[in-house]
């Protein structure tokens, strides 16, 4: 196992998650972790990358124990700067911010790190630099703008390098990972997947003890379903799905879920009927953010009374809220008081853990995307629910412009329908990143028979992505398009217009609102 001491990059996470790319364990902490507390001993240390100034009052620092382990340690970025401060303090603001991509020349073309990743593009992200050598340090590789792009300890395998090998604009960041954790900690390649669930099952099982219960909240989604099929091959009934029908879920979406996780998967589920409840609190409301706070705190409201209804009846006490957080998800929900904004705000539990005084737990923490899909795989989830769409947790009510009622959104729920079928029966939905109708609070002109008409409009969306911050819009041929829009002004009442939407994100984003 190597050891990854965050020093709250962005980035932190992709380091363990390169260095699984080739069955490497990773284990990443916080920066401030006791070196004399860790329970197993590490085969190497990797020091993150970080926001902060190492020369700045209450910036972040190693304990100094990690030298004491003996093993090899390579600093990043901010953990190259860490060395450099306890070997000297020799760094220092740059006279410019350096951000992007630079080349990288070895210098010491020896050194075990840097083999086969010389001349390469490396991705740099830095206020500070070092202005001199560190005590005991010599270069190994320079860039134009950094001349201590790289350097090592004249005596000891301790590594440091300005830039980030975990982020794919690094092209062979990864071999230098490898390189590290290989070459030089000798680290095992026995990270599994397999391996994974049952560390996962075990670890589950050790927190949760033999008697607590553990409840969570299924939408028919990917990733709450991989955590709850998870929890329940760890501690069976003793983990309670609730799958909470908010009124604007899509068509026939809690019968499936009831269909697919409770009688398919065998997980404890209970589907609450909370539409009417919801669409009463969004009656007149039109503006998104408020659409999304609704339903959010809705959401929990109605969380809290099911989950006091199912309190377990043998006395044991509900103490755990499962979530199926992704790694992605985490990064979003960290706001640094750098540049990243809150764009729109998609994540609306966290308020229950307060109020209902439950401690987290979160298998997928960890994961990227990919990987839950694979591990769903693993873990016999069906290939129709573990490559699905995704979708919003407000729902259609993001999808229904304006005012939500039950009759706009039983109209944006039957256009999505056949839209999707149409997509399912041409086999594109895999193809697909994620594809929807909305419905726009606009009417318009038609004429059907020898009657005119003046109805409302469908815009279609379908987008291809790999990690939905940028979004292309999807190159239907024409003659699907013209099937879509003739089944869908034709099946769904209401409906006298069809249109698809072809713009990027950005500028645009991926939901209409
Ligand atoms: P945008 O519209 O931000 O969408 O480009 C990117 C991805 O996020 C989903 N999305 C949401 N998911 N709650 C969610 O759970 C939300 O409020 C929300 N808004 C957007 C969107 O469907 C797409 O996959």
């Amino acid at each position: 196992t190597i050891l990854v001491l965050d020093f709250g990059s962005q980035y932190s996470h992709l380091i363990t998650r390169r260095l699984r790319e080739f069955n490497v364990y990773a284990e990443m902490l916080p920066c401030t972790q006791k070196i004399s507390e860790l329970t197993w001993k590490p085969k190497g240390v990797i020091l993150s990358g970080g926001p902060y100034s190492v020369y700045a009052e209450g910036a972040p620092h190693v304990d100094h124990d990690v030298f004491k382990l003996d093993v090899p340690i390579l600093g990043i970025c901010y953990g190259m700067q860490e060395l450099a401060w306890i070997n000297g303090k020799n760094v220092a603001r740059g006279e410019k911010r350096e951000y992007g991509p630079a080349t990288l020349h070895v210098v010491d073309k020896s050194s075990p790190l840097f083999e086969g990743v010389d001349n390469s593009i490396v991705w740099m992200s830095h206020g500070d630099k070092l202005n001199g050598l560190p005590t005991g340090f010599k270069t190994i590789a320079t860039s134009n703008n950094s001349p201590y792009c790289g350097i090592a300890s004249e005596t000891k395998p301790i590594y440091g390098i300005q830039f980030h090998p975990e982020v794919t604009h690094s092209a062979k960041g990864k071999i230098l990972l490898k390189n590290f954790a290989i070459n030089i900690c000798k680290a095992s390649q026995n990270w599994t997947m397999e391996n994974f669930i049952d560390t996962e099952i075990n670890r589950i099982r050790t927190i949760v003890g033999p008697t607590a219960e553990v409840i969570g909240a299924v939408s028919g989604g990917v990733d709450s379903t991989v955590a709850a099929k998870l929890m329940k091959e760890a501690i069976g009934n003793r983990f309670h799905a609730i799958m909470v029908d908010n009124g604007v879920l899509r068509m026939n979406e809690a019968e499936n879920v009831k269909k697919n996780l409770g009688e398919g998967l065998g997980i404890n589920l209970t589907v609450i009927d909370a539409s009417e409840e919801f669409l009463t609190k969004l009656k007149g409301v039109t503006d998104p953010e408020k659409k999304r706070k609704i339903i959010g705190n809705t959401f929990i409201h109605v969380f809290e009374r099911e989950a006091e209804r199912i309190k377990p009846k043998d006395g044991d006490e509900i103490e755990f809220l499962l979530q199926g957080t992704l790694y992605p998800d985490v990064i979003e929900s960290i706001s640094f008081k750098g540049p990243s904004q809150t764009i729109k705000t998609h994540h609306n539990v966290g308020g229950l853990l307060d109020n209902m005084k439950l401690k987290l737990i979160e298998p997928l923490r960890e994961l990227f995307k990919d990987e839950v899909r694979h591990l769903g795989e693993l873990l016999g989830i069906p290939h129709d629910l573990v490559w699905r769409h995704p979708f919003p947790g407000p729902g259609i009510a993001i999808r229904v412009l304006g005012e939500v009622t039950k009759e706009q959104v039983a109209i944006a729920r039957k256009a999505d329908y056949i839209y999707i079928e149409e997509i399912v029966n041409a086999g594109l939905y895999d193809k697909i990143s994620q594809a929807f109708a909305c419905l726009l609070p606009v009417k318009s002109v038609g004429v059907m028979g020898d009657q005119r008409t003046y109805e409302q409009v469908i815009a279609l969306r379908a987008i291809e992505t790999t990690d939905f911050m940028t979004a292309d819009w999807f190159p239907f041929e024409h003659g699907f398009l013209k099937k879509v829009a003739s089944r869908i002004v034709n099946e769904v009442d209401g409906v006298a217009r069809v249109t698809y939407d072809i713009t990027s994100k950005p500028p645009a984003t991926v939901e209409w609102e």
